[in-house]
């Protein structure tokens, strides 16, 4: 399987027009990279705007759970899929955080996304209190249990990314020891693509890859930046 490396846009940028030099910058330079899944999430408004014709995928940063109807400011799945979505992150620690979403609504989030075929990418982790606790397996096996809750994977199409609130953002990323433990965690509960994120950049890129053995990365703030974001690409081959 390639290496999936996701940008995460988040609430960024600002202009469509800054959007599209973004995008159209790592189009350019990646061209002839097969060797990666590359997949950009950008903001919703921006999803119409950012059709690739490249090797980028497209993905959604969030999406609702309902098929359609009167959820005022919602986005639903067939509008994502429409517009060529083929991946949907789902349970970023800031939804968890800043939107309340809880383990149960992710699970029905996550039913959904594959109900009607698109990818999702399931962030969990822990916080720092959780860690510090030495919590941060039980954590993380509590949301897989809820989060996945009868689910039957029929079609390998979920990936997983550990995302270690603490590193998020912070540029504290998670040692890739550290890391690789939460990895190896995980995979015994489920078989699937595990991913890193948390103040991924291009100098720690190899680590997550080579060393930790991860399946791909989940790149935020880095991603913001079109020669750091390449060069995390190129990293990874
Ligand atoms: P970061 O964000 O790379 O800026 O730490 C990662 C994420 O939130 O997915």
């Amino acid at each position: 399987m390639k290496p999936l490396i996701i940008a995460n846009w988040k609430m960024n940028p600002q202009t469509l027009k800054e959007a599209k030099e973004l995008f159209k910058l790592i189009e350019r330079a990646i061209e002839n990279i097969k060797e990666i899944e590359t997949i950009v999430c950008p903001p919703f408004v921006y999803l119409s705007e950012l059709k690739s014709n490249s090797n980028i995928k497209i993905g959604a940063q969030n999406c609702f759970y309902e098929e359609k109807g009167a959820f005022t400011g919602e986005i639903s799945l067939a509008m994502l899929k429409d517009l060529g979505c083929q991946y949907v992150i789902v349970g970023h620690s800031e939804r968890r955080k800043y939107f309340n979403e809880t383990d149960e609504i992710i699970n029905k989030k996550l039913k959904v996304i594959l109900e009607v075929g698109l990818k999702p990418i399931l962030c969990i982790g822990e916080t720092q209190e959780q860690r510090d606790k030495g919590e941060t397996e039980k954590v993380l096996k509590n949301q897989l249990e809820i989060n996945l809750k009868n689910i039957t994977i029929l079609n390998a199409t979920l990936s997983i990314a550990y995302e270690p609130i603490w590193a998020i953002g912070t540029g504290n990323p998670c040692s890739s020891e550290d890391a690789k433990k939460a990895l190896l965690f995980i995979k015994k509960i489920i078989d699937v693509p595990v991913l890193y994120g948390g103040s991924v950049n291009k100098e720690n890129t190899q680590e997550y890859i080579k060393k930790a053995g991860f399946n791909g990365l989940l790149v935020g703030g880095a991603s913001l930046k079109a020669d750091e974001f390449i060069q995390i690409i190129k990293n990874s081959i």
